[in-house]
């Protein structure tokens, strides 16, 4: 029903010219915030766009409809899952300069079957009053003494943790990678729960001094009567990992094998990394250009600083098991246990 409604609005917003070239994109995203970009894309090329957001699994979905799909195009929140659909064989590689020009080697699958489109940063939500001091944390030092009993964090397990301590895998190899993550076990200042949101509750209210969640949930808070108290009270402050930069996970798209009309699929995909678009994923969503190129990255106005890591997203993909393999055997989930 959610569904239905979703694209019935989507469509609308939309309109629709019956003889145009129309493009179908499948999305997980929430409306909010694409609806705009459509718009925009719409505007400038005269290529309609069709736009179907599913509650439930898109992969499912694609696979259900197989070749009878009406898909031209995936836009998802998260690299595990155009990867996923990548090997399942439903995306389809492409040829284009304007892509490989915007989209750094290391943010797009390395025979272009997925691109990603911004950037979101793993960062650290701080409380105001104590942020000056700890604007030039790295990742290692969220396992020193120095912040006993002060972290908070979700689930190890959850697939933002996953990605940063593949991230550090990446780096400094697996041994490296368990010693941290014991020593930051050791500082939590209670047991891994909620989602990112609710670390920065908890920062607010005073558990723990500082959490970890990414960035565009600080931005989201503000529009949010209750959330932005709570962000009154924090800073964001970006980690690096020594000599490199801060880890990012990706929103991205991919075009599907049953595109029928590759080239206005192509324009949008294009569309979705130009300046405009990047623009407003960056007002709407908070979420970061994925070329600082393409713009500056801003939290209402204000600037922010970070370098990106290096390290790229294939790489944390290759390093994922490993790093669900270390949650586990370092008992993460089960906060400090005083060795
Ligand atoms: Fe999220």
């Amino acid at each position: 029903m959610r569904t239905v409604l979703a694209w019935a609005m989507a469509a609308m917003l939309l309109g629709a010219g019956a003889t145009a070239q129309t493009v179908t994109v499948y999305t997980d995203r929430t409306v909010r915030g694409l609806v705009p970009i459509l718009q925009a894309f719409q505007q400038e090329t005269g290529i309609n766009v069709q736009l179907r957001t599913f509650k439930e699994d898109v992969l499912d979905r694609l696979l259900d409809e197989d070749d009878q799909s009406e898909a031209d195009i995936y836009i998802t929140a998260s690299i595990g899952n155009l990867d996923e659909a990548y090997r399942a064989g439903l995306t389809q590689p492409i040829t284009s300069p304007a892509l490989d020009a915007r989209v750094p080697a290391r943010f797009r699958q390395e025979d272009n079957h997925w691109y990603g489109v911004t950037l979101r940063t793993r960062n650290l939500y701080i409380r105001t009053q104590r942020s000056n001091d700890r604007s030039r944390i790295t990742y290692d030092d969220l396992a020193t003494p120095r912040f006993a009993g002060q972290i908070c964090i979700r689930s190890g397990k959850h697939a933002y943790n996953i990605d940063l301590i593949a991230a550090y895998i990446v780096h400094y190899g697996r041994e490296a990678a368990r010693d941290w993550l014991i020593g930051m076990r050791e500082n939590l200042a209670r047991v891994p729960q909620g989602n990112d949101r609710a670390q920065m509750k908890a920062v607010a209210d005073g558990i723990c001094s500082i959490a970890i969640g990414n960035s565009y949930y600080y931005g989201l808070a503000h529009s949010n009567l209750r959330q932005r108290e709570w962000a009154e009270q924090i800073q964001l402050v970006f980690p690096s990992f020594p000599n490199d930069g801060t880890h990012v996970n990706l929103s991205g798209m991919a075009m599907l094998t049953t595109a029928d009309n590759v080239d206005a699929a192509r324009r949008f995909m294009e569309f979705q990394v130009g300046e405009i678009a990047q623009g407003i994923y960056n007002r709407e969503l908070h979420e970061f250009p994925i070329n600082s190129d393409l713009g500056s990255a801003q939290i209402y106005g204000m600037p922010v600083n970070f370098v990106p890591d290096s390290i790229s997203i294939q790489q944390i993909s290759n390093a994922q098991r490993a790093a669900r393999q270390l949650v586990d055997e370092v008992q993460f989930n089960d906060g400090p246990q005083g060795s």
